[in-house]
């Protein structure tokens, strides 16, 4: 008789792999529960709605047009236009407030501290970020991690409106206070408009808090999770119904 393979060169997962599989999961339900989850429902069709041929196309398009972009001072300070990543057809868009020093480096929207825990935040919502679309407010990093300006957002955000038009998900969670003041034009703070849905050009929007906010007060992951539960039973409805 063999032995069982180590390696996974037959073709089966190794020994090694599926003890990365499991330390994954575990770190998955660990951050649910640190978060104040008790237990979960199944998400049918949780990902990817029928492809549309328009997606990738308009998406490659908004990208093109964007360029080597000069349209305001940002283009000055930055190493790559992070323009945004995932599914080009995806339900759920989350928009953040824009790249920072790992992401500047990358060219990839939140791939520092902040990017890892918004990705064990989609891992414990049963997506994974190919299935999701991420991007930002402005795409050039703001020197010094400040809010960008209102004449860098005003120059960046037709194109992440089209980006929208583009992907066209079912919802959207806006990361933070510069998304959710850009996109639901509204000056009330984050922590009094989280917790229910709102309006962006008929597409239902959460606002919940920034990830790079929960790093510094991880008290309020329980209520960033209980956003990020309304946002997993809209898209069940959503697929009950489609
Ligand atoms: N913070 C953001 O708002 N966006 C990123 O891409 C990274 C950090």
């Amino acid at each position: 008789m063999r032995a069982p393979a180590v390696t996974g060169e037959t073709g089966s997962p190794s020994v090694e792999e599926l003890s990365a599989v499991l330390a994954e999961l575990r770190n998955s339900l660990g951050f649910m529960a640190a978060c104040g989850c008790t237990g979960f429902d199944r998400i049918p069709d949780a990902g990817r709605p029928e492809a549309s041929a328009g997606g990738i196309a308009a998406l490659d398009e908004v990208r093109s047009d964007l360029g080597d972009c000069r349209r305001c001072g940002l283009c000055r300070f930055r190493t790559h236009i992070v323009f945004g990543t995932g599914d080009p057809h995806a339900r759920l868009m989350f928009v953040g407030e824009g790249p920072g020093y790992d992401e500047d480096l990358s060219g990839e929207p939140f791939v520092g501290r902040a990017g890892r825990l918004l990705d064990r935040i989609i891992a414990a919502m049963g997506l994974s970020r190919a299935s999701v679309y991420i991007c930002n407010i402005v795409k050039c990093r703001p020197p010094e991690n400040r809010d960008p300006l209102p004449d860098e957002i005003g120059s960046c955000l037709p194109f992440l409106e089209r980006q929208i038009e583009a992907v066209s998900p079912r919802l959207i969670c806006t990361l933070g206070a510069v998304a959710t003041r850009v996109l639901l034009q509204t000056s009330v703070p984050v922590s009094r408009l989280r917790g229910r849905f709102h309006d962006y050009r008929g597409i239902r929007v959460m606002p919940t808090y920034h990830p790079a906010f929960l790093l510094r007060y991880p008290e309020k992951k329980r209520e960033t999770w209980s956003d990020m539960k309304a946002l997993m039973s809209e898209m069940e409805m959503n697929s009950l119904l489609t």
